[in-house]
């Protein structure tokens, strides 16, 4: 959460903090600011609540200010609203920071040193920039470790020093810093979308160290006053600057549906050998499969929504008992884990708090950790024992869509190794089920090119206050994501039920024109499933059906019929997604919300 970006270097500073900001926005959309260092080493600042593009068009109607160093922040607002004041930067004396995360002691802070009523804002943030310009005397690195020692919660700051012209300073705990230095200057980001545009070389910020950026070298320095001689290891981006752009679609979200048959298999394929899953390269051993006698998945979100779909298949097989776990609920839960777990962690950025809290407690209890992350050197990747990492290039949309799809590509695979590994599936077994997860590739080609036809059932929802999602077993799995995507982009009421729950309470909210999308993709509970949709047809719903091309359905059961593609039953997840997020996708156009920053949400949710 919060979008961090600093340059020092030749060129405009005013031009990359705003253009990078621009690229962050996903993290945190409420405000936005900028500060400078200018010639005379005054630190100009600029903020604005709303957009980035508000901060941008305030700066335009300045005059023009030409800077070589400075800060930019996209807010999510955690302490205080949304207002100018409690955007970031933060200035304090001769301190001026920004800051993602939340410090957790910051109101016995504000008392140990007397500073509120220095305070302007209502933000944690402003709180540690009082502090640190008291612990400044001249040396920035002892006044960061005195600040560092006194801090906790998570943080990333980024701090200018007003007698320090053309230096950046940074430290990190848990929340996310890369850097890179490069012949256009020397950058520090949120994450890798900022630094795209310059290089494609980075390094992640060690936590517990302090890094100084300076305008062509990034110095990385001890909390213990020593220089660090372990420089980080240099990483190199494997996407490039299209796949964060939109590239002639009107959203993200839309671009990132249509990717993901790409997505696909650029995951899958590279672990295909000899027909079955095969993660040497990845350097995830057999062992890890065999012994253990349970799995614990653990994630948030829609990957959390994929953690259900991979229980529900892969339980049957392996004969061990799976959980899914929500990460917030799960450390508080005492769970029953050990070192015979299998843990499983999911997450697209690599960096939810609350995944990466549940990881750590993993570990604690011995458990082996199998992280499935999208984002290359991540905190949960790089915390985890070992990492299967979704190749679904950078996400941009809120609404996760491509990195549901591929995290469960992943976990499929993951099951279908694991089975072969302990003799539930002969290699002719694995070879049949890696051969249908392929199939269900050209499945959701299929979908994709039924759009407009799921555009017009989309329409059909708009009007309703509510949704609902009905399945059983698979398809109430894939209800969850269903529901969750309406949700979080078309602001629509959705809840998503196992059907034959519904006759236990939800029933009574059922009345006319109430839109039902009903799930009936899975042969064992089909007849059942048809049943349920007839209890709430018989009370008025509006039913929109997803069901398999081959489905024989009376005509007057749905007033919508969707139909996909004849994939087998375990896989129909990957079609039905597509037509999920479409619909989603849909509403959210019709009614002309933002569909790729929705009210309240950020991408990349790094606090508590
Ligand atoms: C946020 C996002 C969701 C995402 C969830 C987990 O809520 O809006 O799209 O599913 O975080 O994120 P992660 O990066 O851990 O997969």
């Amino acid at each position: 959460m919060c979008g961090i970006i600093g340059y020092t270097g030749p060129l405009e500073a005013q031009k990359i903090l705003l253009e990078g900001l621009a690229g962050l926005e996903y993290r945190g959309y409420d405000s936005a600011g900028i500060a400078l260092c200018m010639e005379d080493s005054h630190i100009y600042l600029a903020k604005k609540a709303g957009k980035v593009k508000n901060l941008k068009e305030y700066c335009e109607q300045q005059v023009t200010i030409s800077s070589h160093s400075g800060i930019g922040h996209t807010r999510w607002a955690t302490h205080g609203g949304v207002s100018d004041m409690n955007a970031h930067p933060h200035r304090a004396g001769k301190v001026t920071l920004i800051h993602n995360g939340i410090i957790e002691n910051y109101h016995a802070l504000t008392e140990q040193f007397h500073v509120q009523d220095k305070l302007v804002s209502q933000t944690d943030s402003e709180v540690a920039a009082h502090i640190l310009d008291q612990l400044y005397e001249n040396d920035p690195l002892v006044a960061i470790r005195k600040l560092a020692s006194l801090l906790e919660g998570s943080y990333g700051f980024c701090i200018m020093f007003e007698d320090q012209p053309g230096a950046i300073y940074a430290i990190r705990n848990v929340s996310p810093l890369v850097a890179a230095a490069t012949h256009s200057g020397s950058l520090i980001a949120s994450d890798l979308t900022a630094l795209i545009p310059y290089t494609r070389e980075y390094f992640v910020v060690p936590e517990q160290r302090i890094v100084k950026l300076t305008p062509y070298k990034v110095h990385v320095y001890n909390l213990d006053d020593t220089f660090s001689k372990n420089y980080p290891e240099i990483m190199t981006v494997n996407w490039n600057m299209d796949a964060a752009m939109k590239n002639g679609f009107p959203h993200f979200m839309l671009k990132e549906i249509h990717e993901q048959p790409e997505a696909m298999q650029n995951t899958i394929l590279p672990r295909v050998n000899k027909g079955v899953p095969d993660f040497s390269d990845d350097g995830i051993p057999d062992e890890i499969f065999e012994n253990c006698n349970q799995v614990q998945i653990i994630a948030c979100g829609t990957a959390m929504h994929a953690g259900m779909v991979a229980r529900a298949i892969l339980q049957p097989v392996l004969r061990i008992p799976i959980s899914v776990s929500v990460a917030s609920e799960f450390r508080y839960e005492e769970p029953l884990i050990d070192k015979n777990t299998l843990a499983i962690i999911i997450s697209q950025s690599g960096e939810t708090i609350d995944t990466l809290a549940a990881l750590r407690l993993a570990h604690q209890c011995g458990s082996t950790t199998l992280a499935v992350v999208n984002v290359k050197g991540s905190t949960i990747a790089r915390e985890s024992d070992y990492v299967f990492y979704t190749h679904a290039g950078p996400e941009i949309a809120v609404a996760s869509t491509k990195a549901y799809s591929v995290q469960l590509a992943a976990l499929y695979m993951i099951g279908c190794r694991m089975a072969l590994v302990r003799g539930k599936y002969t290699k002719q077994d694995a070879c049949g089920f890696l051969a249908q997860l392929l199939d269900a590739i050209p499945a959701m080609e299929t979908i994709i090119g039924r759009k407009e036809q799921i555009k017009k059932a989309a329409a059909h929802i708009i009007q309703s206050p509510d949704a609902f999602f009905i399945g059983r077993g698979l398809d109430y799995a894939f209800s969850l994501e269903g529901a969750l995507k309406l949700k979080e982009i078309s602001y629509i009421h959705s809840e998503a039920y196992a059907a034959g729950e519904l006759k236990h309470g939800t029933i009574a909210l059922i009345s006319d024109h109430v839109p039902v999308i009903a799930i009936a993709t899975q042969q064992h509970v089909y007849a059942k499933t048809i049943s349920n949709i007839r209890e709430v047809k018989a009370r008025g719903a509006f039913i929109i059906l997803l069901v398999k091309e081959n489905a024989v359905v009376d005509s007057e059961l749905a007033d919508i019929q969707l139909r996909i593609p004849n994939v087998g039953d375990p896989f129909t997840v990957f079609p039905i997604a597509v037509a999920l997020q479409l619909i989603a996708y849909y509403a959210s156009l019709a009614k002309n919300l933002n569909v790729d920053q929705p009210r309240n949400l950020a991408k990349s949710v790094t606090v508590e």
